[in-house]
């Protein structure tokens, strides 16, 4: 059984998807032993809880700097010994040590076809306003792995999704999650618990 950490900043909708896909066996051989969130206000943690799963808030605001903060952060992981770490939607930039200490044992979901819209400041929305400016047709979904840069690691799957004529950011990132996201992700944890 796969140890699975999903780490989460927000409204925790792939982290939905991935309890549901537990639940409906889409993901088999895999369960979650935490949910770890950088920010108390995340739906996401109360996602968590409903489901029953063991869930932490890890804030930055709640140690004196950021040494103190990604030290928490790995005890925190740490202390699961999860298999695998999944960011679904964690808007923190992962720490060296942990990166380090967890190689190719960390998965991430990026709302575009990277290369695209990828690296240092393309997150949540922005991705999808940066999508329209350019005036893509086509953008999509990538999990991929985490390494030292940002968006960088070795990709595991990609999804397209067609960019409609009248699409607002807010418009394509519900598509973008509808028909990528929550899919790819459930998918990618099912391949790494069954290899
Ligand atoms: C998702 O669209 C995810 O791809 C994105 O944040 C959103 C989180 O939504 N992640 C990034 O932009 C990472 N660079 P959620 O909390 O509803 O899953």
């Amino acid at each position: 059984m796969l140890k699975v950490l999903v780490c989460v900043s927000g409204g925790g909708t792939n982290l939905q998807a991935i309890i549901d896909s537990i639940g409906n066996r889409k993901i088999k051989n895999a369960k979650i032993v935490r949910v770890i969130s950088n920010n108390h206000n995340a739906f996401a943690l109360k996602r968590a809880e409903n489901a029953g799963i063991d869930a932490v808030c890890v804030s930055p605001k709640d140690y004196p700097d950021r040494e103190a903060f990604n030290d928490a952060l790995l005890s925190a992981i740490n202390e699961k010994e999860p298999d695998l770490i999944v960011l679904a939607g964690f808007l923190v930039v992962l720490p060296e040590k942990i990166i380090n200490e967890y190689k190719n044992r960390i998965i991430n979901i990026h709302p575009s076809l990277i290369p695209s819209f990828c690296g240092k400041g393309f997150y949540g929305l922005k991705v999808h306003e940066e999508a329209l400016k350019k005036g893509v047709k086509v953008t999509g979904a990538t999990v991929h792995y985490v390494d030292e840069g940002t968006d960088t690691g070795k990709i595991i799957l990609q999804k397209a999704v067609n960019v409609e004529e009248d699409d607002t950011p807010e418009t394509l990132q519900r598509r973008v999650m509808e028909q990528a996201e929550w899919e790819l992700l459930p998918q990618a944890i099912n391949m790494i618990a069954n290899k």
